[in-house]
Parts: structure tokens; C-alpha cells; sequence
């Protein structure tokens, strides 16, 4: 299962008509997911003409697609009442800057338009080496700094705010999708076990904690639990 699969598999199980995805590049996922209303956020939208047109031809509900040319902090600030007029979002797709302070800030933002069924899933959650997970202010420093391959993965830290929602959120039930580089995915209900960490000790962890502790720290399960685990809003 890759992203777009999992995507897909929520938006089906959930009869879901709105998506979000925030960091959309040249809108490889964004264009082939099917939904009725769809916006894509990025500062730096780099979607050609002839794509949307090809996206167009391919499933006509992307003629509705918003597109929004900035930052996802800007879009909650800026197009806040464009939320409020929308039923809530059903499914949000978190791939945008790869820290974990703005990966944090795009799902509590994303929480407060959440429709009651939503779904927040997030892009590079289980990095699979110590470069791939560099933290960095941008994938160039994260190249500057380590062995991060330029045409390769950069998921930075955002694992980081996988771990501090499930030590500080009672209300949200978390885990990771063990596939394309680890999606979270979010939804309200009973937790099931949380973590007991301290801030300082979040803070000071570090790739090698992850990768001694994965299954742990991430409640990482195998892709094909996906349909089981959404539809059991009590199970851990
Ligand atoms: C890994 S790419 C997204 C790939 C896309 N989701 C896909 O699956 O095809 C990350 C994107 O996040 C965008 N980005 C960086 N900072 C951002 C921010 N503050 N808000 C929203 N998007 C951001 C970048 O411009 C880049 O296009």
C-alpha cells in the first residue's frame, strides 16, 4: 500500500467529500485522489497546465479544485471562513514542511475543521535512517547537514508529533501505517495506551530512540490492520 492507496481507502470508508492536502508539490497524489471537493495548499505549487488538464479528462470533480499558493499557516489564517462555510473535512493529508513544530500546527489546525467523522493522515512518520530523519528548517539544510539524498526522502522529524499526541491527547486515537515511509493517521476517540513521556524527554529523544523503540513510540501496525483499526473507535 502506498499513499495514495491509503488515502483512497479512508475517503471510501469514511463516504468522505472534502480532502485537504497541505504540502501538494506537482500534485502526484493530490490529482488522483477522488473526491467531490478538494483543496491543495503550498507555497510553491508546481502543478502544469497540461496536468490539470489530463486531471480534468480523468475524473471531472477536479474542475472544483481549489488551489491556494501559500503556507499552511497563512491558509488556516487567511481562508478561515472559506473552512467555516465548507461540512468540515473528512480526510486531511499532512505532507507539508517536515519539522515536527509545523507538522504539530498543521494537525491542530486541521482538528479544528475536522468533520466529526475526519481523518487526518501524515505523510513520513517512520523515517528508515538517521538521514532521512535529519531535523532541519528545510529539505536543503537537512542535505547540508547529512547524507539526505537530493532526489531521495527527507521526513525530518516529523515522528516527533506522532509521539507528542499520544502522550499529551486523551481525545485522539493514533497510529502509524507501517507503508511509504509511515503514514499517521489521526481520528477522534479513545486513545487506548498512552505514552508516558515528559516534555524534556520528547525533546532530547532522538532518531536512535525511534528506531530502538518504533512499534512503541509510533503504535506502528501493518497497513492491511487499515479498515479493521478505523472501524473499532475503542481499539488501541
Ligand atoms: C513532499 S512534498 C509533497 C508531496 C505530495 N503530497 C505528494 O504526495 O505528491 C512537500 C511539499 O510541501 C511544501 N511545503 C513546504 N513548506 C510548506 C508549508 N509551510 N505549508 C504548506 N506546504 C509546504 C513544499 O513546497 C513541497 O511542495
Amino acid at each position: 500500500m502506498d499513499r495514495r492507496d491509503v488515502v483512497q481507502a479512508v475517503i471510501d470508508q469514511r463516504h468522505g467529500r472534502t480532502y485537504l492536502e497541505i504540502g501538494v508539490k506537482k500534485g502526484k497524489l493530490f490529482l488522483r485522489v477522488r473526491a467531490r471537493k478538494k483543496l491543495a495548499v503550498d507555497p510553491v505549487l508546481k502543478i502544469s497546465l497540461k496536468r490539470r488538464a489530463g486531471a480534468w479528462l480523468r475524473d471531472p470533480y477536479n474542475l472544483f479544485n481549489e488551489y491556494y499558493e501559500m503556507t499552511s499557516d497563512e491558509f488556516f489564517e487567511r481562508r478561515r471562513q472559506r473552512l467555516e462555510r465548507l461540512p468540515g473535512l473528512d480526510v486531511v493529508f499532512v505532507d507539508g514542511l517536515h519539522t515536527h513544530e509545523q507538522s504539530w500546527k498543521d494537525v491542530a489546525n486541521s482538528l479544528r475543521h475536522l468533520s466529526p467523522k475526519g481523518v487526518i493522515l501524515m505523510h513520513d512518520c517512520s523515517p528508515a535512517s538517521a538521514a532521512q530523519a535529519t531535523p532541519a528548517g528545510s529539505r536543503q539544510e537537512a542535505a547540508e547537514r547529512r547524507e539526505v539524498p537530493r532526489a531521495g526522502c527527507w521526513s525530518g522529524d516529523v515522528w516527533k508529533t506522532i509521539v507528542r499526541l499520544r502522550i499529551e491527547r486523551d481525545d485522539l486515537r493514533i497510529g502509524v501505517l507501517d507503508c511509504d515511509h509511515g503514514i499517521g493517521v489521526i481520528v477522534r476517540g479513545e486513545p487506548g495506551r498512552r505514552l508516558r513521556l515528559s516534555p524534556s524527554e520528547l525533546e532530547r529523544m532522538g532518531y536512535e530512540d525511534l528506531a530502538a523503540n518504533r512499534r512503541e513510540l509510533l503504535n506502528l501496525m501493518a497497513p492491511e490492520r487499515l479498515a479493521e483499526w478505523l472501524s473499532r473507535p475503542a481499539a488501541g
